[in-house]
């Protein structure tokens, strides 16, 4: 989805040798610790052996190093981000209805929804393991473990609240762009500023640094979001890796949605709520057809980037570092992705 900022963009080089470290201590974290119930671990496992494009990890790192602090320390916390990242991907793929996740059978898709939802559970207590025993390890003050716990937690109590209005909007007519900025602000972006938060707080920042890092990734979370409703309308399934069009199944209010509802007419309302709950592929395109043609795409892509920019406006009293290059990076990169 090349966009102003994002066009002739490579992903940073480095994103690939800092998702190793990572995936290494999760597969360590992960590893089966009771043979009767291997079946638990491997349907914990299964997203991870799948992919993904672990951003929030890769965003921890860099915030760490961009006040001055050594990135390795930080994989433990990078680690229980992704946890939590996939404990919320397995639930999500229940309440979604998507059989497709990673471009592999989503975990209720393989196991059923009994197993999914123990695994979520898992991994969730995992988060916390993860992160408080390996920091320790490493040597980070106790003080700022706690913080990091209290972060991750508090980035759950959001995710929660986001994806229960996420839930609801999908039962209503109309949603304003103001209710959605605050569901996606929850679902999403304060996870964003969670992981430059834990970043940050690892890397020793000051009080003041954490809140700009924090800041960033929020309103970088936001544009990511609205890229990805974009992307769940436009993308080609095989390279996203998960199913394209069944927002408009399930009546998710998504920016480009609302845009398209906010200018269509009566006829041209109903075509587009006719796609929810319908399994038929002409009305989902027609209705996809519609968001096209009523700018909801463009509307939607245009707010992501102007989130983004505002992203990057937070960066500018960082030092310059190398890190701050690839946060700078990283944001244009969550735009501009195609998967
Ligand atoms: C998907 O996140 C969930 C959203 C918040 C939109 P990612 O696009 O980061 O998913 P993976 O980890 O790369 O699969
Ligand atoms: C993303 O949910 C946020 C969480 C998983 C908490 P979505 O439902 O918008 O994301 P995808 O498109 O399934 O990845
Ligand atoms: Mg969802
Ligand atoms: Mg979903």
């Amino acid at each position: 989805m090349s966009t102003d900022i994002s066009s002739g963009l490579e992903w940073p080089s480095d994103l690939a040798q800092t998702a190793g470290k990572v995936k290494a201590y999760i597969d360590e974290t992960l590893r089966t610790e009771f043979k009767p119930a291997e079946t638990l671990y491997q349907a914990s496992r299964h997203l991870f052996k799948a992919g993904g494009k672990m951003l929030r990890p890769y965003l921890a790192f860099k915030a760490c190093e961009a006040v001055g602090g050594v990135g390795d320390k930080v994989i433990p916390a990078a680690a229980s981000l992704e946890i939590l990242h996939t404990f919320t991907l397995i639930h999500d793929d229940i309440i979604d209805r998507d059989l497709v996740r990673r471009g592999v059978p989503s975990v209720h898709a393989r196991w059923g929804e009994p197993t999914a939802i123990i695994a979520g559970d898992f991994l969730f207590a995992k988060v916390f393991q993860a992160a408080s025993k390996g920091l320790r390890l490493r040597g980070v003050p106790e003080q700022t473990i706690v913080r990091v716990v209290e972060t991750l937690a508090e980035a759950t109590v959001r995710i929660c609240e986001g994806q229960m209005l996420d839930m609801e909007f999908e039962r209503r007519n109309t949603v304003s762009e103001e209710e959605y900025l605050a569901m996606v602000e929850r679902k999403t972006a304060y996870f964003f500023k969670a992981s430059a938060e834990v970043g940050s707080l690892v890397g020793g920042a000051s009080l003041d640094m954490v809140g700009l890092l924090g800041e960033y990734g929020r309103l970088a979370g936001i544009g990511f979001q609205m890229v990805d409703d974009v992307l769940g309308l436009t993308a080609d399934e095989s390279k996203l890796g998960k199913p394209v069009g069944s927002d408009l199944r399930d009546g998710k209010k998504t920016m480009p949605i609302i845009y398209a509802l906010s200018k269509a007419n009566q006829q041209q309302r109903e075509a587009i709520v006719k796609a929810s709950h319908s399994e038929s592929r002409e009305t989902l395109n027609k209705a996809l057809n519609l968001v096209v043609k009523l700018g909801g795409i463009k509307y939607a892509k245009a707010k992501a980037e102007a989130y983004v920019k505002e992203a990057l406006a937070k960066l500018q009293p960082l030092p310059e570092s190398q890190a701050k290059k690839d946060l700078q990076t990283l944001a244009k990169i969550l735009v501009g992705r195609e998967f």
